[in-house]
């Protein structure tokens, strides 16, 4: 069940991410799934600016990161390792054992497929947040991805390298062209999710989304089925569902 809810500006789309994350860091023992790209980095401002300012501790915080690429070593300036390091975790007092993000760089990439799947079904991630691609991939599951899916090795659609070449100085041949990514059905058992969108380019998607029939060619249209999903968007993105 889709609550959506439809901000004016991209600071107001994190403001609205934020109250959830903060009533979720604020229990016990939280578990968060995190995502990378632009979508969530406004949160992760807002998340580190509260914890300078109001002393709100991640000592306890367990998180659970979507995806990775597939080929470039870790240290790599455009990994999501680096990614999540820069945008939240340095400026956070989170333990780095409690960082969970699957490894694209691993001898065994089955293996660590496997491995990863299983750390995720140790615990319940109780928010989870989401972007979403153009073509309506959640995680790196691009269309044709089965609703069935754990995680897994993904190839990369031309359009979702295109979209992400700007990170790698507009270089598409530079974009990896494969991703380990928590499949559908993993990101389905998190108790709570978030998706964060904005910008016209990504009016399509969540159209397909949340009014879209339910189909393995929009893969965010699996989120129709889960019981507490919060839409949150800017007037461009939400231009077709209004
Ligand atoms: C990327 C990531 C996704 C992300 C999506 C949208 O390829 N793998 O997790 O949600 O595409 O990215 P952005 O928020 O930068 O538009």
């Amino acid at each position: 069940m889709f609550n959506i809810v439809i901000a004016d500006d991209y600071d107001m789309v994190s403001s609205e991410a934020f109250k959830i994350m903060r009533s979720t860091v604020a229990r016990d023992n939280p578990v968060l799934g995190l995502a990378t790209g632009s979508s969530p980095v406004g949160l992760y401002k807002k998340m580190i600016a509260d914890h300078n300012s109001n002393g709100t501790s991640y000592k306890n915080v367990v998180t659970f990161n979507l995806d990775e690429y597939i080929g470039i070593p870790r240290s790599h300036e455009q990994s999501y390792y680096t990614f999540m390091h820069e945008n939240l975790f340095d400026n956070l007092d989170i333990p780095e054992a409690s960082i969970h993000i699957p490894h694209g760089d691993a001898a065994d990439m089955e293996a660590e497929c496997g491995r990863y799947e299983e750390e995720l079904k140790k615990v319940t991630i109780d928010l989870q947040i989401l972007g979403i691609g153009t073509d309506g991939h959640i995680g790196f599951n691009e269309p044709g991805t089965p609703f069935e899916s754990e995680t897994h090795i993904m190839e990369l659609e031309e359009q979702t390298r295109k979209d992400n070449a700007r990170f790698f100085e507009d270089d598409i041949d530079e974009v990896p062209t494969h991703a380990i990514t928590m499949g559908l059905a993993s990101i389905m058992r998190a108790a709570k999710i978030i998706v964060i969108a904005t910008g016209a380019n990504k009016a399509n998607a969540v159209y397909g989304m949340i009014k879209g029939p339910k189909s393995t060619d929009c893969p965010a249209s699996i989120l129709q089925d889960h019981p507490d999903v919060t839409v949150i968007l800017d007037q461009e993105a939400a231009a077709r569902i209004k």
